[in-house]
Parts: C-alpha cells; structure tokens; sequence
C-alpha cells in the first residue's frame, strides 16, 4: 500500500510521549508523566532523561500495539529534535536512529516548536492560514505568525522566563507545591483580581519578560508579612487571582499588538498554560468582542505530547523532508 505510517516520539522534557499517525490521522497518544520532579519544585535534567530511558519502549510499546498496525508497516520515524533539555532529546533521537536502521525507514526532526502550532491539525476545527500561535508553556512563550504548515515564523518570545514558569515560581512564594499554575488558577477563581496591582512588564516590539513579577511578589509578600504573618492564608484567592490577572495582562496585550501589526483574525493558542481557566475565559471574550475566530486544542494536545510530532512529522513526509543518521539533538533550536 501507499500508506504513510509514522510513529513520533517526543522526549524534550519531563513528559515521555509515542504516537502512530497514519495518511495525517492520529490514532492514538500515549503519554508517560514524570513524577520523580514534584520534591524537586521543578525538572530536574538528570532525572528526567533517566525516566525517559524507563519510559521510552513501554511507551512506544503501547502506541504500536493499541494502533493495529504493526511496526513492520511504518513508514517513517520522527523524534522531536529540540529545543528541549540535552540529556532528553538524547533519549529519543538514539532510539529513533536504532529503530530507523533497524526497520531501515527513514529519519524525520522535528522542532518541538513548530509542532505545538501544528497541534491545531489533529482534530477540527482547524486555522486556515495565516493564523497568529500563542504558545505558552512552562518551557515557552512564542507569537508565531503561521503562514504554512511549515512556514512559520517567531514575531515574538520572552526575553527570560516562560509564563508557566512565573506561574509556578510566583505560585512557589505563596507555599503552593509545583508545578503551581493549576493551583494559581483554581485559587483564582474565588478571587478578586483587581485586589492587588502587580507591574505589568512591557518589552519592545512582541517581546516578552516575565522574571519581574516573580520579584514584584517576592518583595510584596516580604513587606506584607511583616505586618502579617498570616498575610498569604488570609489572601490566597486574592493573590492567584491578582498574579493571573497580570501575567494574562501581558500575554493579552502583545497579541493585540501583534494582530493589529499583522492583520491576521485567525488566532490561536497552544501550550500547557492555554488550560488557564481565566486566560480561556478572557481571550474568548476578546475574541468574540474583536471578531476574531480563536482556536484552542484540547487538553492532552496543548501539554507536550507526540501526537503534535507525528502531525508534524506527516507534513515533514509530504515534502520529503528527512535527516541522516548524523543527526543531532539541539537544546536551542529555530524554526
Ligand atoms: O506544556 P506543558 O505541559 O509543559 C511544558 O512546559 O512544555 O506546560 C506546563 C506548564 C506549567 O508551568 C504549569 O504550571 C502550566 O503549564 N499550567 C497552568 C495551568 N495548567 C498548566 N498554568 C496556569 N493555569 C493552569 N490551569
Ligand atoms: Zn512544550
């Protein structure tokens, strides 16, 4: 047969992911989750890439023998070739090298990047092009203006730390266990978001900077509890809700611009931090009130997972883009 049989891996960070896509239909996306990190307050390298070298063949294991096809009938084999953590992408590109020349089917990279926009391609309703990607994540935070399935562009990122990770190191100050962005938002929601004013941090251009607020609060709460010891207890809803409030401030104010820079009413958002329940809620309504059409994954497809590699990696088939066996994994990588 003609099919194209793809089996995609993914390994960047703390989540170890397999997935067979077939003619550019996922069948299916298993999914490993770290918890070794949790006593750590966040992902730790080493451990990471050791659970990857654990998790990797149960994982592909399952996404072969759940996908009726057998691995005989593949076509291809992707892996996620960064940006990610070294010893990680180490994991996965290793035994995507082996398995290729094992079956001898070809090699395909794939940038982690490029593929949580391409997330928006497993299931509909899909963008049409050009469409803007908020990708926002504990690990990212990109404006992509997608022109093509694999022409797309950075028009802009953070300058330091991720809005996940302000979530988490914000949420870290307030005594929350990591990661604390879900915590944040649960709190949130029983708060007053106007209660306390947090610095909003505009950077030039589309850029971002989200490393000020961590010290904003860190300064905040030290004065606070100086008068109050109990200063945190009595106002954690008021807190999360504040400190949401702002970070969805700064993500929402860059999009606007870069809406109005590009004329593009396609939007899209993607990553871990899309699951925000206050970032959902604020971004439809701006949405339906500027005549936008806004698109959000599902869940299992916004965390990282190898769905998005396989979709990837199909388009990557079409325009027979594969790599040797030379390749390289690439803790930073562009498009
Ligand atoms: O995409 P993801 O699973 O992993 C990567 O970082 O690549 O994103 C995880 C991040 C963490 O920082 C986590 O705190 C944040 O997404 N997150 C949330 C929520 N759910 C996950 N942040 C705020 N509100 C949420 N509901
Ligand atoms: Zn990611």
């Amino acid at each position: 047969t003609n099919d194209i049989s793809i089996l995609a891996i993914e390994s960047s960070c703390d989540e170890t992911s397999a997935s067979i896509i077939v003619n550019g239909k996922v069948l299916n996306n298993i999914v490993a989750t770290q918890s070794v990190h949790e006593k750590y307050g966040g992902v730790v390298p080493e451990l990471a890439s050791r659970a990857h070298q654990e998790n990797l063949i149960p994982v592909i294991h399952e996404a072969i023998s759940t996908s009726g096809i057998s691995k005989e009938q593949l076509t291809a084999v992707a892996f996620t070739r960064g940006p990610g953590l070294m010893g990680s992408l180490l994991v996965g590109v290793s035994f995507a090298k082996a398995f290729a020349r094992a079956l001898d089917i070809p090699l395909i990279d794939v940038n982690h990047m490029q593929a949580h926009v391409l997330a928006h391609f497993i299931e509909d309703p899909k963008p049409s092009f050009p469409f803007i990607c908020l990708t926002v994540s504990g690990g990212h935070t990109q404006l992509v203006l997608v022109r093509d399935y694999l022409d797309m562009e950075v028009i802009g990122e953070t300058q330091d730390d991720a809005v996940g990770e302000a979530f988490d190191k914000t949420a870290k100050l307030l005594g929350l266990p990591y990661p604390g962005g879900p915590l944040v938002d649960q709190y949130a929601k029983e708060g007053n978001p106007k209660a306390f004013a947090f610095p909003v941090t505009r950077m030039p251009g589309l850029n971002y900077s989200f490393s000020g607020i961590k010290t904003a609060v860190l300064y905040f709460l030290r004065d606070q509890l100086q008068e109050n010891p109990n200063f945190i207890g009595e106002n954690l809803p008021d807190l999360c809700a504040s400190i949401q409030y702002t970070l969805i401030e700064m993500l929402l104010i860059k999009l606007k611009d870069a809406v109005k820079q590009y004329g593009v009413r396609e939007i899209a958002i993607a990553g871990g931090v899309s699951a925000n329940s206050g970032l959902r809620a604020t971004l439809t309504e701006l949405a339906r009130r500027k005549g936008w059409n806004l698109y959000i994954p599902k869940f299992e497809y916004c965390t990282d997972n190898a769905a998005m590699i396989a979709m990837a990696a199909h388009y990557k088939y079409l325009k027979g883009e594969f790599v040797g066996m030379d390749v390289t994994p690439l803790a930073k990588m562009k498009f």
